[in-house]
């Protein structure tokens, strides 16, 4: 079988397509797992690019999905020829958190699906929502499952709310499109009007640009008419953090979930003091939360947005198109 492996340093010309041996039968409790799709996220890019140091000849990414081929001694859980989705956090099975790290976590501590077959203990893999094409259900993961923990387990979403997301990958368009699903009201900024122009078509009921108006995070509590956000999807980080902050209402919820301008910064603390406001850090969930997060995709009926998929020899073109920020929501492999 195929697959993928990136030397060290890493970098996109040190992914290399190789003959991989075939992993065999699954032994007890295990599965074995045809791979069909996997997702790009800015995590994976973090890996392959070499900015986030991992072991030479390591499989990338986080998500994958794909059909049981075979099923071990006492898996009762799945079937051949169920279709399943992996766990970012395959030991995290329920409950508080109990990572701090990415040392489990495929494509990034171990090998991830990058690869056409794997045979994996059955907990490592949920169900997928009845009629999602493998690309849509490699989708939830990591960007899916972080906003749906975001906005619903920890933010406890609920009809009437106003979410403010900001930008257009893949977790900001789950995030939209959930709210809007669960009867929120949103705000939806990005740097692009012509991307404006699809949150709108995708049910955004105010759009800000970015780029133009620096201070888009009063422009957002503005539009409340003072009141503020009830949660805001915070995937930039230091450089994002004190809009966000001028944007939430009193007593409001920030999930702080991205790197996208930093690791570390300034933060106005006595702002966040005063308005009461809960920011929460948060990595992905767990797979109590993916399986409740399936069964709400199916009864909502949302499906992820795609922008493009490539093959698995494109994976460098994949990440060359992800780092040039054109796409809108996700960005997938499909073999
Ligand atoms: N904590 C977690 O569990 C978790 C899970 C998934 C992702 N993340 C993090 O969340 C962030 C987004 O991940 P992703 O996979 O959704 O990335 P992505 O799909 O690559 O999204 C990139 C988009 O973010 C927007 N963006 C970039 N800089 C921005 C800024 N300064 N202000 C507002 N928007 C900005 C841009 O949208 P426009 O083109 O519209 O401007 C860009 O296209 C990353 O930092 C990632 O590491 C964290």
């Amino acid at each position: 079988m195929k697959g993928i492996t990136l030397r060290t340093p890493g970098g996109l010309d040190r992914l290399e397509l190789i003959d991989m041996p075939d992993p065999g039968a699954p032994g007890p409790g295990e599965v074995r797992v045809r791979v069909h799709a996997s997702s790009l996220n800015y995590h994976d890019y973090g890996v392959v690019s070499g900015r986030m140091a991992t072991e030479d000849g390591r499989i990338p990414m986080s998500d994958g999905a794909g059909v049981v081929e075979a099923v071990g001694e006492g898996v009762t859980e799945f079937k051949d020829g169920d279709p399943v989705v992996s766990c970012f956090f395959p030991d995290w099975h329920e409950g508080p958190p109990t990572v701090s790290d990415f040392s489990t976590t495929p494509g990034d501590g171990v090998d991830g699906y990058a690869r056409e077959v794997v045979v994996r203990p059955a907990t490592w893999f949920t169900h997928t929502p009845v009629n999602f094409s493998h690309a849509e259900a490699a989708t939830l993961t990591t960007a899916g499952l972080t906003a749906w923990r975001a906005l619903v387990v920890i933010g406890g979403l609920k009809a009437g709310d106003v979410v403010l997301v900001l930008g257009t990958g893949g977790v900001s368009v789950f995030a939209l499109q959930l709210a809007k699903a669960m009867g929120a009201t949103v705000i939806a900024t990005s740097s692009s009007d012509e991307k404006l122009e699809r949150v709108r078509a995708l049910g955004a009921d105010h759009t800000i640009n970015y780029r133009k108006h620096e201070d888009w995070g009063v422009r957002a509590r503005g539009w409340t008419g003072g009141r503020g956000i009830d949660h805001v999807v915070e995937v930039g980080g230091p450089g994002t953090l004190a809009q966000s902050i001028a944007a939430v209402r009193i007593g409001g919820h920030i999930s702080l979930i991205g790197v996208l301008t930093g690791r570390a910064g300034e933060v106005p603390t006595g702002a966040l003091m005063a308005k009461q406001v809960r920011l929460q850090g948060l990595i992905v969930g767990n797979r109590r939360q993916q399986m409740d997060f399936v069964r709400a995709l199916e009864a909502t009926g949302l499906r992820p947005v795609i922008d493009r998929s490539f093959g698995l020899t494109e994976i460098a073109e994949a990440f060359r198109y992800e780092a040039s920020g054109a796409h809108f929501g996700k960005i997938c492999l499909e073999f």
